[in-house]
Formats: structure tokens, sequence, C-alpha cells
């Protein structure tokens, strides 16, 4: 079947934040071919589903989307799959649902226009290659900005090998971006209204670049770098792993008033013997260790962290330990999974897979300390006058709603901002998911 000119596109990204901005990259390519962004699905000729590997739920998820798109005349859009599924189940997925036009991954998307006239002419269009002419070369220049808040990704892949997890497979090997490139980019970011910046990895303080003059530096290098270019205000970067967690990037925490004090750093289990096997390549000593320097060059930082409970082999022992370093870590806010065997990986044929309701049960658990430990983190807040940056309109009239430097989400009430204003406010009550806010005084537009 040949397919007509699609002229409306809708992108739904999954996943982690790199599949946002990659969905943003996606979108502006497009536009510069003339289409246009629909508001759904429903209105739009072709729908990207850049799609998330990393769980079973988020695969599955994939394919009833794909089915739901068929519409009620019987006809449907036409359907790219992208993201980290479509590397990991290449033309598997075109197997599995025939509906599917375009099939491409995470390091090919600039081709996507290319796939697209393939697919109209009613061919095969599938590329899931990792070449060697960069995505990041091609794409078109970052113009206006939707939100006050950008994504700019400066590390992409992964070389650890965690034994349960996908990313090395569908991401590649680890690659940074040049630096010259990323201050370009970033520069076109500020220019098109962005006030803060998040730089994106998958390890994101593994980047190494030079810079301008030929040094050889690392994330703390690039912030610094950043921090020069007027009109950005915040910075922030996710996610790091404790092995590249130098002291130069936690005594730039210490120094760099742009540098938000927020770290998500992950350390997925509390057992020396359970991150052995995970082949996480740090121990919870190393990892508690890495907090006490931060804390000292910035004791209000806020720790993130993700978690995953029931991997292979763990004793109820082991799951203590894992609530045992979060009572020692202190999070604000933290993001905990039951562990999902994946294809291709080493735990998924390990033995001792722990039992799914053993899992339930553990993860219930954790997530009670852990949302006990964000509420207070909130609390203690309660009284604080902080800068707020706001992204987006809330539910009520007049309703914004912003992030603090510690990035809860604060909701506040005046009709006269605008998303995008920064403003200063006293923190007036905190929930467990969020603040309320008041202000005190607007600073500069
Ligand atoms: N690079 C980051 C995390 C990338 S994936 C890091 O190393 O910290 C995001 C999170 O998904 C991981 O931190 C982990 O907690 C979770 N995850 C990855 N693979 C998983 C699996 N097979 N089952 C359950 N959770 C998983
Ligand atoms: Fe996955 Fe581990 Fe790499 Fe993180 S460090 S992306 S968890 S393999
Ligand atoms: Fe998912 Fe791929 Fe990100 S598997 S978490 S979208 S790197």
């Amino acid at each position: 079947m040949t397919q007509a000119d699609p002229k409306k596109f809708h992108i739904k990204s999954f996943g982690c934040q790199m599949n946002v901005y990659d969905g943003e990259r996606m979108s502006e390519l497009l536009v510069d071919q003339g289409m246009s962004a629909a508001g759904n699905s429903e209105e739009a000729d072709l729908v990207v589903l850049n799609t998330c590997h990393i769980r079973e739920k988020a695969v599955d998820k994939v394919y009833s989307d794909i089915g739901r798109l068929k519409r009620k005349d019987g006809t449907r859009p036409m359907i790219a799959v992208a993201g980290c599924v479509a590397q990991a189940e290449g033309a598997e997925i075109s197997r599995r649902a025939p509906s599917v036009d375009i099939v491409v991954g995470p390091q090919a998307y600039h081709r996507l226009l290319h796939l697209l006239d393939l697919a109209k002419s009613g061919k095969k269009a599938l590329d899931t290659d990792m070449p060697v002419v960069s995505k990041f070369d091609v794409l078109p220049t970052r113009g206006k900005q939707a939100r006050p808040n950008a994504f700019l990704t400066i590390q992409e892949g992964c070389d650890k090998f965690c034994t349960y997890c996908v990313v090395p497979y569908t991401r590649g090997a680890e690659i940074s971006r040049p630096w010259i490139d990323l201050v370009e980019e970033a520069r076109a970011l500020v220019d098109g209204g962005a006030r803060e910046i998040t730089l994106l990895g998958q390890n994101v303080n593994a980047w190494s670049g030079e810079d301008d003059k030929g040094r050889k530096i690392g994330l703390d290098g690039l912030i610094r770098a950043l921090d020069r270019l007027s009109g950005l205000e915040r910075i922030r970067y996710m996610t790091s792993h404790p092995n590249d967690m130098t002291d130069a990037l936690i005594s730039a925490h210490g120094d760099i008033p742009t540098l938000m004090p927020f770290l998500h750093l992950p350390v997925q289990s509390g057992s020396d013997r359970i991150l052995k096997a995970m082949n996480r390549s740090h121990d919870s000593s190393s990892y508690l260790a890495i907090l006490e320097k931060m804390r000292q060059v910035r004791p209000d930082i806020a720790l993130s962290g993700d978690f995953i409970v029931g991997f292979p082999g763990e004793t109820d022992e082991d799951f203590e330990q894992t609530l045992q370093i979060v009572r020692a870590a202190k999070y604000s806010q933290a993001f905990s999974f039951k562990y999902s065997p994946r294809p291709g990986t080493p735990a998924a044929t390990m033995d001792d897979q722990v039992a799914p309701e053993v899992m339930d049960e553990r993860l219930q658990r954790l997530q009670a300390l852990l949302n006990e430990q964000q509420y207070a983190f909130n609390q203690d807040t309660v009284g604080r006058v902080t800068d707020v940056l706001l992204e987006r309109d809330g539910k009520l009239e007049g309703q914004l709603i912003g992030k603090t430097p510690w990035l809860q989400s604060v909701h506040l009430i005046s009709p006269d901002l605008r998303i995008g204003d920064m403003v200063d406010i006293e923190i007036t009550q905190a929930g467990p998911n969020s603040l309320t806010g008041q202000i005190t005084e607007r600073l500069a537009a």
C-alpha cells in the first residue's frame, strides 16, 4: 500500500528524558520539512511512538498503543516506531505489528525523512544502524523553545553493562558530544527562551571533551563554560553514575551558583553482594562517601535515586540493606522498580529469580520509606524563601506550576505572571508531592 504525504505529525515519547530530547529533535526535523505538529494522534497523519525498552511493561505499552491507533472508520495514520524498542526488536516489530510503516533506532532518526519517503512508496523502512555520521551533526539548529526549561543531550550510550540493563545494547557505546557543539546548542536554546538547561546522558557525568584552548575537561568544565552564558540561570544534569562522580564535579556544586542543588545518583541496591551481581562496580560505602563529600560542599543538596527490588538472588537480608542505605542517604525523591528480566541481559538467565509477590511486598515497603523521606524533605522547606522558575499552567484559574532549585513542584496563584518568569516565593505549605507558595518579590522577567 502506498501512503499519502503526511502533513501533520504527533510524537509520543516514553521512557527517559533522553527520549523527550530526541522527540523534540525529530519534531524540529519534521517542522523543517514543512510539516506541522498535531495536538494528538487522532488529528495526525504520521504518529511517531518514541519507545522505551527498559522494562517489560514499557514494551507491552508500545504494542497496545499501536493497536489503539486504528480509527473507528478503519483507517490509521502512518506509524513510525522510534527509540529503544525499535533498536532492540528491529524487524520483529513489523512482524508483531504489521501496521507499523517505519522502524527507526535512536541513533538513526536523522534519517527519518528518507524513511518517510520509502514508506510513502510502500517500501519497507527500517534503520537501526549506529552510523558514523552522528545525528547531532545533521539535525537542524535549535529554534524557539516551547518551555523555559530545556533539555540538552551531551552524552549518550553506556559502557557499564549492569547485568539487568538493556541500555548498552539499545543506545550503544558511550560517546560525548564535542564541547563547541554543546556551547553553541546551549546558546541557541537560551536565545530561544530557555532559562534552565538540564544536561542529559545515560551516564552524564562520564562526559569528557576539550575546551576551546584544547584543554581536557570533564562535566565540571563544561558546566563552568555554560555558567558563563548570559541569560542561562539554572543548570542541572542527569543521570549520574557513582563511578564517574569526580571531586571536581562535587566541588563545582560548591562554587557555581547556576548549578542547582540537586543530584540524581542511582544506587539500585544497598547490598554489596547484589551490587556485585548487578556489575555496578561501586559498593554501598563508596556511594555514601560520595554523598558525604557532596554535603560538605553543598549541605542543602537534594538527592534523588533509582532502586531495583527483587534482583535475582535478593534475600530478605539484602533487601533490609537497601532500606538501610535509604535511611542513611536520605532522598528528596526517588524512582523504584520491580526487577524486570530483559532478553539478552545476563541477569535474565540467573538462578534464584525472585517471586512476583515477594517483589510486590518489597516494593511497597521501599516506596513507603521513600515517600516518607520525600514528605519530610518537602516539609523542611516550608517557610523558606526561594526562587522558582514557572514552567507550566496549573489546573486552577490563574494557577502556575514552577520548580524550586531542589526540583520540587510549587503551585502558586498569580494572574499577572507568565510561564518563563522567575519569581521569589515563600513556601507556605508542603504536601507529599508538591508545595504551595506565595510571591514575595518578582525577579527580572
Ligand atoms: N544510567 C542510569 C539509569 C538508566 S535506566 C544509571 O545507571 O543509573 C533507569 C533506571 O531503570 C535504572 O537506574 C534502574 O533502576 C531501572 N532499570 C534498568 N533496568 C531495569 C530492569 N531490567 N528492571 C527493573 N528496573 C530497571
Ligand atoms: Fe544501564 Fe547500568 Fe548503563 Fe545505567 S550504568 S544505563 S543501569 S548499564
Ligand atoms: Fe528507556 Fe531507552 Fe531511555 S530503554 S530509559 S528510552 S535509554
